[in-house]
């Protein structure tokens, strides 16, 4: 079998693909607002089915980031929790449990939670609805019907979206639970159109916080990979 070839942008694409981790400290200094615009323009590169682009992106900074981590407080504190894609464990098959249970060992583990300990981790979860500290957080909405297949197109902005903010030197988190209380991102951003995918929180990772250490292995090639001739 031969070697790959490593290109300069191979080589660049391996740094940044791999490089990539998800954040969950962050340190208070704000992106400044040029690098973000490119970093949002960055992502509208991403493909879509026909090139729909069938994303509504909202960014939050500042007091209305405040205002919204206060809002989804208060929210969780009073279970009023609204999924615009619903959810359950039973979506996930016995292997994608096994994974999940590994990452949530290693997670919890930084964290000094022991792995019955639910209240803590409970309450770990409930204080990343502040954003982990970041000082922003995008919402990434459906537009459309916000069927499967735009979802799908939603997933490829939101990969582009992670490396376009690594290549900026910025850090993330992309956070399914955001997405768990969509009536509260809508009234408090004012969105009336789509349904909410995702929230990412980014910034700049405080490299101090032991949990931004914390790694993630992931299957070997042939467990998910079929090259056929
Ligand atoms: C759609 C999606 C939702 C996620 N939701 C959360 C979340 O709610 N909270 C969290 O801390 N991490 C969340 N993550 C981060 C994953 O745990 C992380 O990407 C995964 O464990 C792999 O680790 P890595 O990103 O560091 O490579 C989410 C990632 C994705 C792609």
């Amino acid at each position: 079998m031969s070697e790959p070839v490593f290109t300069e942008l191979s080589d660049y694409a391996e740094k940044l693909i791999r490089g990539r981790h998800a954040t969950r400290a962050f340190r208070p200094e704000v992106v400044p607002e040029d690098t973000m615009r490119a970093i949002f323009s960055l992502a509208g590169a991403a493909p879509s089915n026909s090139n729909a682009q069938p994303w509504r992106v909202e960014v939050v900074s500042g007091a209305s980031r405040q205002r919204l981590a206060d809002a989804l407080q208060a929210a969780h504190a009073e279970q009023r929790t609204s999924a615009d894609f619903p959810y359950s464990e039973g979506m996930y098959a016995p292997v994608h449990q096994e994974r999940r249970a590994a990452f949530g060992a290693g997670l919890y583990g930084a964290l000094g939670i022991g792995p019955d300990d639910y209240a803590a981790r409970a309450a770990y979860d409930a204080e990343s609805l502040r954003f982990y500290g970041a000082p922003h957080a995008a919402f990434l909405f459906v537009t459309g019907d916000g069927g499967a297949r735009l979802a799908a197109d939603v997933g490829a902005y939101m990969q582009t979206l992670l490396l376009a903010m690594a290549a900026y030197g910025v850090d993330s988190c992309p956070q399914g639970l955001l997405s768990f209380y969509a009536d509260t991102v809508r009234t408090e951003l004012g969105v009336t159109d789509g349904k909410l995918l995702v929230g990412i929180s980014f910034g700049y990772a405080d490299e101090s916080a032991p949990v931004n250490r914390v790694t993630t292995e992931r299957a070997a090639l042939e467990t998910t990979t079929a090259f056929h001739v």
